[in-house]
């Protein structure tokens, strides 16, 4: 019997239209007598810009328009979409989940939907389950959203964090095909790190208990990162018998430019072979690879038949890995 795959068809974003430079963010904040720079940002980060969200808009709000750009490009309609994951850690709602709200915005019923929980880890964790269903024969075509304002959750006294993020939506879609496609996938978590990466509160008797703003030790993100994206990384490769050599694109999570090119350089691939997003976004945690992707995609640097290795790693601590062919 021949193996059933799943094949990246389209891909779209959406970015929130109010952009904040670095400067604009310094200003905001001495007025708040938090103390930043420009330089600091950018040497630390290479973050220069990142898009907000109105107060009124939520996930559903970005990932609606990603969808509906990464259909068009597959040439597909609504109706044709049978499964719906958003990647967010930043839902409309407690419940229900962001994909049913996205589900109705699209005018689909009936296919299943559901969020994926894994913060920056998201996107890659929805492929890889969205990529099962497909093998298995549950889906079709399926919608793969990441979608998040974390401008919601920063802590605009907390310089340490709250240049960091920013908001945006990215998605794809993943249809079953006779060729890969997904050659391998690998997803690991640690929960004894929760601590370094949280928002700790939760909603309980119609108060929030706990602190609901970011918090992160981002020295112990930072080493956990570089080592657990590399062991992604060999991992994905062995599985699917290839060789780094053969990655045309290194597309990451969108954090930290300095991690970026330490993963790089570990596969001996060329900063020349990394699709860097994080200038114009900051880390915008699950939408960052689908943004990444799809502007790689739209820029035409990456093409139909190359081979791409897509990085997550994120708060759990999560982290994990899709090797595919476009
Ligand atoms: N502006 C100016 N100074 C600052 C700022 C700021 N915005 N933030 C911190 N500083 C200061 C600190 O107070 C410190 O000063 P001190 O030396 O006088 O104490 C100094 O800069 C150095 O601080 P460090 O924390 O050591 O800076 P570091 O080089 O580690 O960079 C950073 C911090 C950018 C957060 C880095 O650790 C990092 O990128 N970590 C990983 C984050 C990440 O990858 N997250 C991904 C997952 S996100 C998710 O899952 C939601």
């Amino acid at each position: 019997m021949t193996r059933r795959y799943s094949r990246i068809t389209g891909t779209g974003s959406y970015l929130p239209p109010r952009r904040v430079t670095n400067n604009d963010l310094v200003a905001e904040l001495a007025l708040q007598g938090v103390e930043t720079s420009d330089e600091w940002i950018v040497e630390r980060t290479g973050i220069r810009a990142r898009h907000f969200t109105a107060p009124d808009m939520g996930a559903s709000d970005l990932a609606v328009p990603a969808a509906q750009a990464a259909m068009q490009a597959a040439g597909v309609q609504p109706a044709d979409i049978d499964l719906i994951i958003v990647a967010t850690s930043t839902p409309d709602m407690v419940f229900p989940s962001t994909a049913a709200i996205v589900q109705h915005k699209l005018g689909i019923s009936g296919c299943p939907v559901f969020d994926v929980q894994a913060v920056c880890s998201g996107f890659v964790y929805a492929l890889a389950v969205a990529d099962a269903l497909i093998a298995n024969g549950t889906a079709h075509r399926a919608l793969v959203i990441g979608a998040e304002v974390f401008s919601r959750l920063l802590d605009f006294k907390d310089r340490t964090t709250c240049v960091l993020f920013g908001d945006g939506a990215g998605a794809v879609v993943l249809e079953a095909s006779d060729t890969p496609g997904i050659l391998a996938t690998d997803l690991h978590a640690d929960g004894k790190h929760v601590d370094i990466l949280c928002v700790p509160g939760h909603v309980s008797g119609g108060q929030i208990l706990g602190d609901p703003l970011l918090k992160m030790d981002g020295q112990a993100v930072f080493k956990l990162a570089v080592g657990v994206l590399d062991k992604a990384a060999r991992a994905v490769l062995a599985k699917a018998e290839m060789e780094a050599s053969s990655i045309d694109w290194l597309i990451p999570h969108q954090a930290n430019i300095r991690i970026m090119l330490s993963t790089a350089r570990k596969l001996h691939l060329p900063p020349e072979k990394v699709v860097v997003t994080v200038q114009d976004h900051g880390n915008t945690s699950a939408a960052s690879i689908p943004l990444a992707l799809d502007h790689g995609v739209r820029a035409g640097q990456v093409k139909l038949g190359q081979t791409v290795l897509l990085e997550g790693v994120g708060g759990g601590f999560t982290w994990g890995a899709v090797l595919l062919k476009m």
